[in-house]
C-alpha cells in the first residue's frame, strides 16, 4: 500500500499542504528547522495516533491554531482506495475517521496504515527498555498473524484481573484459578505466535544485515518472559508470594524480550552508533519483507535523516535495500545530492523541497 495523497494542516511549522507522493521513493530535503521531520510526524500521527517526538500531542499543533489535521488517501495493491483522517484539538479531542466512519481504536489505523520509523532515536531499540523491543516484535506479529490481537487482549484482561487480586485479594480461590488458566492459555498462544514470527524473521534479518554491514557473530534470540523449561502456571505458583509483595505478576509474555548479542557481549554495549543504526535498519527492513511475504500488504517506511551517522558505502547499501523492498518510503535529509543516486533506474523517485514550513515538489 502507499499514500497517493496527503493533506496536512497546522502540524508544527508546516503550511497547509496537499502532496501527491511517489508510490516508491520520496525525498524531503531542506535546511535545519524547515519542517522535514514534521511531515514524517504528520504521517506517523495518521498511522499511530501519536507522535514519535513528544509524549503529548499538544506541541504538535501549530502555534495559534485550534487543531491539527492529517488526511490521506491510501492506495492498496489491489487498486482499492481508503480515506484516512485524524484530527487533534487543543482541548484534547482526538478523532479518527476511516472511510468517513469514526474509528474506535488506533489498532484500526495500524491495520490500514502500517508504518515503520527509522530515525536518529532508533538505537533505543537495542539499548532501551525491553518494552521497545516487545513493541517491535508485536508490530510484526500483529501484521502477519490475525489471531494475535485477540490473544493479546485476553492476556491483558487476565493480567489486570490477577494483578488486582494480588493487591486486594478480592476473588475467591476457584474464580482466581479460572483466571489463571485463562492467563496461561493466552500466554502460550502469544508465545507461540511470537516464536513462529522470530523463527521466520531471523534468516531474513541475517540476510539483510549481511548486505548492509559486516558484523560477524551477531545473533538475535527471543526470551519469552518466563523459564523456557517450565509451564507458566508452575512459575506463577512458585512466585506467588513475591508477586503479592510487589503487587504485580512478574513472569509472562508481558516480560518477553529480544536479545541481540555480538559474540559474548550485548550488542548495544559494543557496537558504534552507526553500526547500531544499521542493525536497527536490518531488523525493520526484515519486518517489511515478512509482511510482504504474508501478503498482507506492504508497510510504509519513514526514514528521518537517513544520511546521519552513515558513510557513503553504508548509505548506498541502505538505499539499495529500501529500494528492493518495493515499498513507499519517505526519506528526509539536508542535502538531497547525497541521496539522488543509487536507486534503480526504473524506481520512481520524487523530490520535495522543504523551506520554512513550505513543501514544494521539485520539478
Ligand atoms: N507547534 C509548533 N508550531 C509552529 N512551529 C513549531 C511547532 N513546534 C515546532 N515548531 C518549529 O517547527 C520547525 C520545524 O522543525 P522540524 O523538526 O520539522 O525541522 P527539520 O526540517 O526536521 O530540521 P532538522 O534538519 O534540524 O532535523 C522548527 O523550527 C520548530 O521550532
Ligand atoms: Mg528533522
Amino acid at each position: 500500500m502507499s499514500l497517493s495523497r496527503v493533506t496536512v494542516t497546522a502540524v508544527r511549522n508546516l503550511q497547509a499542504v496537499t502532496l501527491s507522493p511517489s508510490p516508491r521513493i520520496n525525498i524531503l530535503y531542506g535546511a535545519n528547522g524547515s519542517g522535514k521531520t514534521s511531515l514524517l510526524e504528520a504521517i506517523y500521527l495518521l498511522g499511530l495516533a501519536r507522535s514519535f517526538r513528544s509524549q503529548r500531542l499538544q506541541p504538535v499543533i501549530q502555534y495559534e491554531q485550534a487543531a491539527c489535521t492529517v488526511f490521506a488517501q491510501v492506495a492498496h495493491a489491489d487498486g482499492g482506495l481508503c480515506n484516512l483522517g485524524v484530527s487533534r484539538d487543543r482541548q484534547g479531542d482526538f478523532s479518527i475517521r476511516i472511510d468517513g466512519q469514526n474509528a474506535r481504536s488506533a489498532a484500526q489505523l495500524a491495520e490500514v496504515l502500517p508504518l515503520q520509523l527509522i530515525n536518529p532515536d532508533s538505537f533505543r531499540l537495542l539499548e532501551g527498555a525491553p518494552k521497545i523491543r516487545r513493541q517491535f516484535l508485536d508490530w510484526g506479529v500483529f501484521h502477519v498473524e490475525p489471531r494475535f490481537l485477540g490473544a493479546w487482549q485476553r492476556l491483558q484482561k487476565a493480567l489486570r484481573q490477577r494483578n488486582s487480586w494480588l493487591r486486594h485479594g478480592t476473588l475467591d480461590g476457584p474464580s482466581q484459578a479460572a483466571w489463571d488458566r485463562e492467563l496461561s492459555l493466552a500466554s502460550d498462544e502469544i508465545d507461540g505466535y511470537r516464536r513462529a514470527y522470530i523463527q521466520a524473521l531471523k534468516p531474513v534479518f541475517e540476510k539483510v544485515l549481511r548486505e548492509l554491514v559486516e558484523l560477524d557473530g551477531l545473533t538475535l534470540s527471543y526470551y519469552r518472559g518466563w523459564d523456557k523449561d517450565r509451564e507458566l502456571s508452575a512459575v506463577l505458583a512458585g512466585s506467588l508470594l513475591r508477586d503479592q509483595q510487589l503487587g504485580h505478576t512478574q513472569a509472562g509474555p508481558q516480560r518477553a524480550d529480544l536479545r541481540l548479542r555480538a559474540g559474548a557481549h550485548n550488542a548495544a554495549d559494543i557496537l558504534s552508533r552507526g553500526q547500531q543504526k544499521l542493525v536497527v535498519c536490518a531488523l525493520r527492513i526484515a519486518q517489511g519483507h515478512l509482511m510482504g511475504q504474508a501478503k498482507r500488504g506492504q508497510c510504509i517506511y519513514l526514514v528521518d535523516d537517513l544520511p546521519s551517522e552513515l558513510d557513503e558505502q553504508h548509505r548506498r547499501a541502505l538505499c539499495r535495500l529500501l529500494d528492493e523492498l518495493d515499498c513507499q518510503v519517505f526519506i528526509t535529509c539536508v542535502e538531497h545530492e547525497l541521496l539522488c543516486n543509487g536507486w534503480r533506474a526504473d524506481t520512481p523517485v520524487a523530490l520535495f523541497h522543504v523551506e520554512q514550513g513550505r513543501i514544494t515538489p521539485w520539478e
